[in-house]
């Protein structure tokens, strides 16, 4: 994908795949939500979604000025579920001195625009019940309760 140029609230929004020297940058701003610097973690998800050798598979960035503001990653997945080909989006996240400026519209769009390119029509994600600021962005992204639900169950230690 090439780099895609935006204006949001006035300054100049950059999309584009993420770079292995963006790391840093998208540690800080997950850190920022989840309290974790979780190095080893990135390096593998950079590894398997941001080299680009793989079409289906998109890790994306967001800079204003340079500087890395937000981050999107998703793929598509057949026939999970039972479910024709769909884009699953499975990680967002905006700088927080960013957010409510159009950052994280934007990165939806391009990753939609990519999966729409790769075939698929229909949009996924998977967001924690109480996430509220979650639930309220994707509502206003036009993503609504969809035909599946997940279940789980705790298993027991192997005997
Ligand atoms: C959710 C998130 C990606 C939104 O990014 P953003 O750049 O602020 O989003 P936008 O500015 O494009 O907002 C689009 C719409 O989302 C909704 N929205 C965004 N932030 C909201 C908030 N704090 N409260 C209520 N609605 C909100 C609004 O409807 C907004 O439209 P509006 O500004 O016209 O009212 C960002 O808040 C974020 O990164 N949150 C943490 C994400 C997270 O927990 N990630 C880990 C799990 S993947």
């Amino acid at each position: 994908m090439p780099a895609k140029a935006v204006e949001v609230a006035g300054a100049a929004l950059v999309i584009r795949p993420v770079r292995r020297a963006d790391l840093d940058a998208v540690i800080a701003i997950d850190a920022t939500v989840t309290g974790l610097a979780k190095r080893k973690y990135w390096l593998s998800v950079y590894r398997r979604y941001g080299t680009g050798e793989r079409r289906d598979q998109q890790f994306l960035v967001a800079l204003t000025q340079g500087r890395v503001v937000g981050f999107v990653i998703g793929e598509v997945r057949d026939w999970e579920f039972g479910s024709p080909p769909c884009g699953w989006v499975f990680a967002i996240d905006v700088d927080p001195q960013q957010r409510l400026k159009g950052v994280g519209t934007q990165l939806l769009a391009a990753i939609s625009a990519g999966f729409r390119r790769g075939g698929v029509r229909t949009l996924r994600t998977m967001l924690a019940r109480d996430n509220t600021l979650m639930l309220s962005f994707f509502r206003s992204q036009g993503l609504m309760a969809g035909p599946l639900m997940s279940l789980e169950t705790q298993l027991e230690d192997p005997a």
